[in-house]
């Protein structure tokens, strides 16, 4: 590879191409200058490449071409050998080739969203340049109102620095998110029903507009556009799902295959997230994509369209009946009754077991309080995975152990139990499987999880220092073969589709 570089340098400059690049307009930088770089330009554009990268081959004519025309203009395209300047590509998060960012200096960097073509590239950062705010007017403001999904539109005195001062921060820093726009005429902001300093939210969805009275505050500016700007009925995906869990109100979700379904029904059930708005969010998720995503909510996954709301904190999950159809009316009912506490979460379970084949004890979902939550008893639960490999190397132990229980003094005290869970929902929160709990008699709510070696003697060691009953088995003659820790061989839980969103 280093002798195929050198080779190539050398026809390079045999061809004449090294002076050639001496005259490039775009600045290549290194961790020494790229600082200093962004300091002294108020607006660059900045490619991290990598020199095998055939997208960044493609790209170089056009960016050459780019940072010619935008030269007179005073924005420079400079770029950083990532195969180089590893710490500094580091440093800007750069995952692929090849990354390029806008920099207002060293601090406000953005994505280039734009196409990779010369004309795109200069199209774009001659925007860039412009102010971040418009100035409108009577006759401007109209078309300026629909030019995106989302503007806003500040209503300002002229002589209200502050008020002008603060939007424009904002305006600065959100120009990749909104449009921004100023007014200040009296006359205009009269026509739209408001009066300076105000800011209007013009959106092409919804309620078509929201108004902002209070007094300019930036913080309180950005969360009213977060919150005027998102609709009301969203859409669940990979980009909105953290958002919605950290939202910390339930979530209910509109499953539908097709674009078309998904709008309309959002539009059919929008009056319902309406009343709810701030207790409930709603939102469509594409069901050919996540569809997977209504297992978690104890739907069936080869049936669409569905509905389910999801309890986020208490991680409850309320399925609408598949065989039911999807109107407003029946939505709002269960909407309705949801709310007032009327609905019994959803929780998936086997059938209870007619009688206990094996020395251990099978728990699912619905025999789980009964037999787990005992007070008499000190109960020892393995959850585990059908697939799970280290679940069934310790099944003949966990067996051994289930059985020497039961022919000691103190079978009607301990429970060596086991749950499938991946067919019982479960009140724990499980990592990985194997995983071991103990809860003692007498305090349920304080489970001891077990990070020993995988034996019967130690899983005895265990139970007896945890329990209630301290209930002890003296160790019989042959010795188990060394098993690795609980937490070294335990498996990750598998994703679950929720995690790929
Ligand atoms: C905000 O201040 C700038 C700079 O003084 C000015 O050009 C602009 O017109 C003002 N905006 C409004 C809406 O008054």
């Amino acid at each position: 590879m280093l002798h195929q570089r050198l080779a190539f340098a050398c026809l390079a400059a045999l061809a004449g191409f090294a002076s050639a690049e001496g005259e490039s307009d775009v600045h290549q930088l290194t961790q020494d200058t790229f600082g200093d770089f962004v300091k002294a330009n108020d607006l660059v554009l900045a490619e991290f490449f990598a020199p095998w990268c055939g997208h960044c081959k493609a790209l170089a004519p056009e960016y050459e071409e780019a940072a010619t025309s935008l030269k007179e203009k005073d924005i420079k395209l400079a770029k950083v050998d990532c195969t180089e300047e590893a710490d500094l590509c580091k440093e800007f998060g750069v995952e692929g080739y090849p990354t390029l960012k806008v920099f207002r200096g060293p601090e406000n960097v953005s994505p280039y969203t734009g196409q990779r073509k010369a004309a795109a590239i200069t199209s774009y950062m001659v925007k860039q340049s412009l102010p971040a705010v418009s100035l409108l007017t009577k006759e401007t403001l109209e078309d300026f109102k629909t030019a995106d999904n989302v503007v806003l539109v500040a209503y300002i005195a002229a002589d209200d620095k502050a008020s002008n001062e603060t939007f424009t921060g904002i305006a600065e820093e959100l120009r990749d998110t909104y449009l921004f726009g100023g007014v200040n005429d009296a006359e205009v902001a009269k026509a739209e029903g408001v009066e300076a300093p105000a800011i209007v939210l013009y959106k092409s969805f919804d309620e078509g507009k929201n108004i902002y009275k209070e007094k300019f505050d930036a913080e309180a500016i950005k969360a009213f556009a977060k919150t005027a700007a998102t609709p009301l009925v969203g859409e669940v995906g990979p980009e909105t799902y953290s958002g919605y869990m950290a939202a910390g109100i339930p979530l209910a979700y509109i499953f539908a295959e097709t674009e078309e379904e998904r709008t309309k029904l959002g539009s059919e059930l929008r009056p319902i997230a309406e009343k709810f708005k701030g207790k409930i969010n709603f939102a469509t998720i594409d069901a050919k994509n996540f569809g997977a995503h209504a297992g978690n909510l104890n739907l069936k996954t080869d049936k669409f369209p569905s509905f389910a709301i999801q309890e986020i904190e208490k991680n409850q999950k309320f399925p609408f009946d598949q065989e039911a159809e999807i109107t407003h009316d029946a939505i709002a009912k269960f909407v309705e009754d949801f709310s007032a506490g009327k609905i019994e979460p959803s929780i998936k379970s086997e059938p209870i077991p007619e009688t206990q084949e094996g020395p251990v004890t099978v728990v699912v979902a619905k025999s789980y309080d009964d037999i787990v939550l005992d007070d008499t008893k000190d109960v020892l639960v393995e959850f585990y995975a059908p697939w799970c490999g280290h679940c069934k190397a310790l099944a003949p132990k966990y067996e051994e152990l289930a059985s020497q229980y039961a022919g000691s003094e103190h079978k009607d005290k301990v429970v060596i139990a086991k749950v499938d869970a991946t067919l019982n929902d479960v009140p724990d929160e499980i990592q990985g499987f194997p995983t071991i709990k103990l809860y003692p008699a007498g305090d349920k709510k304080s489970p001891v999880t077990y990070s020993g070696s995988r034996t019967v003697e130690d899983l005895i060691e265990f139970i007896a220092e945890n329990g209630k009953y301290k209930a002890s088995i003296s160790p019989k003659e042959e010795m188990d073969e060394a098993a690795p820790a609980a937490t070294e061989g335990s498996e990750e839980k598998k994703q679950e589709e929720k995690d790929e969103l």
